[in-house]
């Protein structure tokens, strides 16, 4: 049977759809990682991991005979996919099937911003509501200039979600896309013209930190700023210093540049709404993802070939 190393959780369920085809090894039942990978490297055909773990170039150099790498997510920033593919390793990853969800949750964070939900909720609860009367009034959401950076699968969810509250659309891309939205070939002047924004690129370091100080300033105190792409987009120094001084209005994140710590300072902020990386985070979304992760896996080691591998012309570094 060929090997396969696990890397991050996974349910007994999935061990179980494996251990017929595959020598399953689980990185988190290892006690030194590091060493095993540099003693059984060589070993490993099949490596199951996820956006987050990705898999580290060093580990991919120890195991010469690597034949796949199958990511549960779809962003797959976190393994070098330009390097696999110049030594002719497939990697497999889950677009579509989280596209709802990951829109679903950057629309909660919009709707959580403008009315203030945290706020409202704590409010309740602390029993102020009693003493103190009515909570002060929020934003409606209705009718904003939303501008989406990224208009692939998931920012043309959003983009779809968004009609239900009249939003009128703009986007910025690299190249200019066959949608119905405004195009914006600065990002800054998508951020002059809109009230919120929404990123949702992939990460990596073509897109660490697009979203700067100049373009968080032209945002500005009265915009809100949504990331459900990754933390590395946005420069989270930045972004804390532009909230705390009120150069910008509100924050609805689910990203952070170093996951799963987020600064105190950011923490801290009465004007954010913070998610810990939930996106996806359904279980009818992660069932298709598992599905779609271990199908790869499966359906390689049976047939040799793969049903979409990631487009290794995108270009990650
Ligand atoms: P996709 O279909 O590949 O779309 C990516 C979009 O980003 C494209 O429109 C692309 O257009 C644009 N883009 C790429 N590089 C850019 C750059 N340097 N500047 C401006 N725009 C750029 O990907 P997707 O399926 O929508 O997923 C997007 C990302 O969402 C994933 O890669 C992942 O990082 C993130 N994600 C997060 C969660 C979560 O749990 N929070 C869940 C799923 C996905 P151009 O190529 O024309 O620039
Ligand atoms: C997952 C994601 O939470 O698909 C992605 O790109 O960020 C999320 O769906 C992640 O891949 C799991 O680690």
């Amino acid at each position: 049977m060929p090997k396969l190393l696990l890397i991050g959780p996974a349910t007994g369920e999935m061990v179980a759809a494996l251990s017929g085809t595959f020598e399953v090894t689980r990185l988190n039942d290892l006690e030194d990682p590091e060493a095993w990978v540099n003693r059984h490297g060589a070993e490993i055909a099949y490596v199951g991991t996820n956006g987050h773990d990705g898999l580290k170039p060093t580990w991919m150099a120890a195991m010469p005979n690597l034949r796949l790498i199958s990511c549960y997510g779809v962003g797959y920033d976190a393994i070098d996919a330009v390097h696999a593919a110049e030594r002719g390793i497939l990697v497999t990853h889950t677009p579509n099937v989280l596209n709802a969800d990951v829109a679903g949750t950057a629309v909660l964070l919009m709707l959580a911003c403008y009315r203030e939900l945290l706020r409202d909720d704590a409010y309740v609860r602390s029993g102020r509501w009693a003493i103190e009367g009515s909570a002060a009034l929020t934003r409606s959401p209705e009718k904003q200039r939303v501008g989406i950076l990224g208009m692939g699968r998931i920012g043309q969810e959003i983009a779809r979600k968004l009609k239900a509250f009249d939003a009128e659309i703009s986007y910025h891309t690299r190249s200019e896309k066959d949608v119905p939205h405004q195009y914006f070939d600065s990002l800054v002047a998508m951020a002059e013209h809109v009230q919120c924004m929404i990123v949702i690129t992939p990460g990596g370091a073509a897109t660490r930190h697009l979203v700067n100080e100049d373009v968080i300033n032209a945002l500005g105190p009265t915009g809100t700023l949504i990331n459900v792409a990754r933390g590395s987009v946005v420069d989270e120094e930045a972004l804390v210093l532009a909230l705390e001084n009120n150069r910008l209005g509100w924050a609805g994140l689910d990203v952070f540049e170093d996951e799963p710590n987020v600064p105190d300072r950011l923490r801290s902020l009465p004007n954010v709404a913070l998610l810990p990386h939930a996106g996806s985070a359904t279980v009818e979304t992660r069932a298709a993802m598992a599905e779609l992760t271990l199908g790869y896996l499966l359906h390689h080691a049976k047939e040799g070939t793969v049903f979409s591998p990631v487009p290794v012309c995108v270009d990650l570094r």
